[in-house]
């Protein structure tokens, strides 16, 4: 994660210019990995700073070790507090118009509010909802030039969150001149935007899977509310998209595949047998979906629902859980034609059975996780790791309330998604 400003000039987001050195103190590290692809938030403003945050993916995974790990993404509405265990860190110059460090240093700082922060003695409107303070009343502890980009995390229930990213400032060190970080809580859509495609408000992850050769595509639970923003990918990548496809008829939210059928003609929608709705292609158990030279296999797996299926990707290297299993969770049983016993069944002999590195990307997630493995699951997972019957007794006794849109999405989702 970095700064939106270090990439404004065209030549800057040349990515053979980059490279990414993590793990190490120096600034002459001996390890370095190259990057993939750089991501800027174009909402950026140069003249205000606002929306400055941009994001690397590097070439091959970086790896964990004993001096790299990986720091959490703040949870959406997450509080941290003002005097909290709260660091900066970076290699830059090391007072105002001094020099660079060669090695990493760091300093403790306190959250300021940007109430405080946005009044005529500090900067006087010119701090954004999407920005945040920090440092000190009388200053001498700040990031300064050559810091941008790195980041400001906090300590909280065992844990390090990036909360910020080094932005800007009005020289370094001055009184009333803190520190100005993106706040990076505001703008945790954009952040999963990048890293899969997200709808916020009923938090559900649509997936694009393509063959990059033939070019045809294939999307998993497209949600109304973000069928243009699928279209427009799927039409910017180039990509011939044969199948839009439900894992099952949900509650929480409209399916896209009615819209995206009219955005992009020829499209067929496709559903389980089992679930009762409307689609061009009704799949059940063992069912393939062809897309160049890749198929998904339909895998039933009721219990959420009677028409829940699993899609397995040829090689058993991915999978498509739905709601049937959830990172560390599973989907609810108790509407719909949910039943504990045939859930715990279903994600038992279906889902565990394939190879333990399978990565499994699931329909939802209310907490910012992106994609769990089997073998993950299998050990850590609360709910399925229990015997049947305490499982069943788990999902009797959740008493959840029913979710917000179920009287619109339920009817709408039975004819394709599309509302009279
Ligand atoms: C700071 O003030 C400006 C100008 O009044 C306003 O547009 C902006 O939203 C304020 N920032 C915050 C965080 O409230
Ligand atoms: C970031 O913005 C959110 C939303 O306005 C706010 O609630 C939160 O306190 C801000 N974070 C910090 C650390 O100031």
């Amino acid at each position: 994660m970095s700064a939106a400003h270090c990439f404004i000039l065209s030549s800057f987001l040349a990515v053979s210019r980059w490279k990414v050195h993590a793990g190490s103190a120096s600034l002459n590290p001996t390890v370095s990995h190259s990057i993939r692809s750089i991501y800027y938030n174009g909402l950026y403003n140069s003249e205000t700073n606002d929306y400055d945050v941009a994001l690397l993916k590097t070439s091959q995974p970086m790896g964990f070790s004993e001096t790299l790990r990986p720091v959490c993404l703040p949870r959406t509405r997450q509080q941290f507090q003002s005097t909290g265990n709260c660091w900066i860190s970076g290699w830059g110059h090391v007072s105002e118009g001094g020099q660079l460090s060669p090695v990493l240093r760091e300093a403790r700082v306190h959250l300021i509010s940007s109430q405080i922060c946005n009044q005529s003695t500090h900067y006087p409107g010119m701090i954004s909802p999407r920005m945040l303070c920090a440092g000190y009343p009388d200053g001498k502890v700040d990031s300064c030039q050559g810091d941008s980009g790195g980041p400001l995390v906090c300590q909280e229930d065992g844990l390090w969150w990036q909360v910020g990213i080094v932005s800007w400032g009005e020289g370094c060190g001055r009184p009333n001149r803190p520190g100005v970080y993106t706040n990076i809580t505001v703008l945790l859509d954009w952040v999963y935007h990048r890293l899969q495609l997200f709808e916020p408000v009923s938090c559900t992850y649509t997936y694009l899977l393509a063959d990059e050769r033939t070019k045809e595509a294939v999307l998993i639970d497209p949600v109304l509310e973000t069928a243009n923003r699928d279209a427009k990918l799927i039409t910017d990548l180039g990509l011939k998209i044969l199948y839009a496809t439900n894992t099952h008829c949900h509650a929480d939210h409209i399916t896209g595949t009615g819209m995206l059928k009219k955005l992009l003609p020829g499209t067929k929608s496709v559903i389980s047998k089992h679930s009762g709705a409307m689609a061009d292609l009704h799949i059940q158990d063992g069912d393939e979906i062809q897309f160049g030279n890749f198929f998904l296999e339909a895998r039933s797996t009721p219990g959420h629902t009677d028409g829940c299926l699993t899609y397995v990707l040829n090689d058993q290297s991915m999978a498509f859980t739905g709601d049937a299993l959830l990172i560390r969770g599973c989907g609810r049983t108790d509407f719909q034609q949910g039943c504990p016993k045939t859930l715990y069944h279903s994600v038992h002999s279906k889902i565990f059975t394939l190879p333990d590195s399978c990565f499994l990307y699931p329909a939802h997630d209310y907490t910012g996780q992106t994609v769990t493995t089997v073998g993950e699951e299998k050990r850590l997972n609360p709910r399925l790791t229990k015997s049947e019957a305490e499982f069943a007794n788990i999902m009797n006794n959740l008493n959840l309330k029913r979710p917000a849109q179920i009287d619109v999405a339920v009817p709408a989702n039975l004819k394709c998604g599309i509302q009279d």
